[in-house]
């Protein structure tokens, strides 16, 4: 509809975020031919940039192809910049006075204000664009992203003073998670099979652990990371999110608050997060290794003396309700570790009635989230050939093999084609916000006010062993007999 125009308003425009992420995925988006025509972007930042210096601070993210360069100047055409403080209304008045010119002549303009915006300048900007930003020809839509505070009470703060702006279905929370792959095929996986849902309980599953693993460290970004630390830089939102969506029960419709609903009542039936029920790491260097892993968290500059802030998480939790009673839900998430790796492990009972003299190992469902997707079960099979012993295998279905010419969209591509068509699916509802913090906030407490020591690990390992015993002690059954291997992809 060439009468209607979208102008989108990039909040924080000279900021990481935009450069990493939002500019590259608006760009691969525009390319692609999927956001809507008639798009403008509008970046706004107290620096004084103009389009030309914002792009030369993006491009080097967007990863151009040599054949690309005209395309990419025609999405910078698309581009404005407006510079402005975000707490006083002298430069909102300005942005709007540029959103009217864009928007004129056009029988719909929609705005999409999307807030890539420190803590610090969070309440003035948002009152500041209600106040002076809001269009009339058209839908109005905020983005915003994490942190959402930093416990209940500050996170509730926020979203009371957002709940008075703008109403819940113009807001976006993004955990960028949702928009994964494989977090979002759970809902196909689990609801569109028979296989899986009668077995999906309490009586044959045994455990599931959600992990997390990152094999870099902080460096150079310890300034935020120290204030938040990993249970909410990744486990209080990323992981419960997954967690939802594996616990959840089967949603009447897929639409978004019968989905959000769902979630919810999961978050609603756990209790709070207990220490005893946790294990916290801090990595330290490792002299034996080259590079980075050289250094500890405490070595990084940014990263005040002595901090306590773990950097690595293990926490079981349960969810009290009739599906899940006394099975562990495991969060495992840290920093600094051997490999980069992110899957749901399903563990399921040991099948009944033992006729193999104790030689069969439980069933494993994982989704492997990311690198390589795959879906795999490890399995018992007959011994290949002519023994007949039981051995371990697996079914696999690894995504870089079965689905060779599929371009896996980058999660911000997704959810920001989802704002522009309404979708709030994948995004976080604020009643679903308040339970995460609910269920974190006083082990975040008592950790602060404890001053509970991280154990040390070195940077490169698995973490430290008492995350391996915790595991071990609520019901996980690992054993190294077997390991899924995959050279594609790897
Ligand atoms: C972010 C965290 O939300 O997620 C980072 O702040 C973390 O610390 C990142 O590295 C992980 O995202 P991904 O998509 O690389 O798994």
């Amino acid at each position: 509809n060439t009468s209607e125009l979208t102008l989108l308003v990039v909040f924080g425009a000279s900021g990481d975020l935009a450069k990493k992420k939002i500019y590259p995925t608006l760009w691969h988006l525009y390319k692609d031919e999927l956001i809507p025509k008639n798009t403008q972007i509008i970046g706004y930042a107290r620096s004084d940039l103009t389009v030309d210096k914002l792009r030369a601070k993006v491009e080097p993210f967007m990863k151009l192809k040599d054949d690309e360069k005209t395309k990419v100047s025609e999405f910078f055409k698309h581009c404005y910049y407006v510079k402005g403080p975000y707490n006083e209304q002298s430069g909102f008045i300005k942005l709007n006075t540029e959103l009217d010119k864009l928007g004129q002549g056009k029988d719909a303009v929609n705005r999409l204000f999307y807030l890539a915006l420190p803590p610090s300048v969070f309440m003035d900007s948002s009152e500041n664009i209600k106040k002076y930003c809001m269009g009339s020809k058209g839908w109005n839509r905020v983005v915003i992203e994490k942190p959402f505070g930093k416990d209940s009470d500050s996170s509730a703060e926020l979203s009371n003073h957002l709940a008075s702006l703008f109403p819940e279905d113009s807001m976006y929370r993004i955990d960028h998670y949702l928009g994964k792959e494989m977090v979002q095929n759970l809902m196909v996986l689990r609801f569109g099979n028979r296989i899986f849902g009668p077995v999906w309980c309490r009586e044959s599953i045994k455990s599931v652990i959600i992990t997390f693993k990152e094999p870099i460290g902080t460096y150079g970004r310890g300034g935020y990371f120290d204030e938040y630390g990993i249970i909410r830089d990744v486990m209080q939102n990323h992981l419960l999110q997954v967690l939802c969506l594996v616990a959840m029960e089967k949603p009447a419709s897929k639409r978004s608050e019968d989905l959000r609903n769902e979630k919810v009542k999961v978050l609603k039936s756990m209790s709070p997060i207990e220490l005893k029920n946790t294990v916290l790491g801090q990595y330290v260097g490792n002299p034996d290794v080259e590079g980075d892993g050289k250094f500890g968290y405490l070595d990084d500059p940014t990263v005040p003396k002595g901090s306590i802030t773990p950097t690595f998480a293990t926490s079981v939790t349960y969810i009290r309700n009739e599906k899940w009673d006394g099975v562990p839900f495991i969060l495992k998430c840290g920093k600094a570790l051997n490999e980069r790796k992110a899957e749901v492990r399903i563990q399921f009972t040991d099948a009944p009635g033992d006729i193999f003299e104790g030689r069969c190992k439980r069933n494993e469902l994982v989704v492997r989230l990311q690198p390589n997707e795959a879906v795999y079960v490890k399995l018992m099979i007959k011994e290949a050939g002519m023994s007949f012993e039981p051995n371990e295998s697996e079914l696999d279905l690894t995504y870089a093999e079965r689905y060779t010419h599929v371009k896996m969209p980058d999660a911000y591509e997704r959810l920001i084609l989802d704002v522009f068509s309404g979708n709030q699916t994948h995004f976080v509802r604020s009643d679903e916000l308040a339970e995460a913090w609910r269920i974190f906030t006083p082990i975040l407490h008592r950790i602060e006010k404890e001053k509970i020591k991280p154990i040390p690990y070195k940077f490169g390992s698995r973490g430290p062993e008492e995350s391996d015993t915790i595991i071990k002690d609520s019901g996980y059954d690992y054993s190294a007999t077997y390991k899924w291997e995959k050279k594609a992809g790897k």
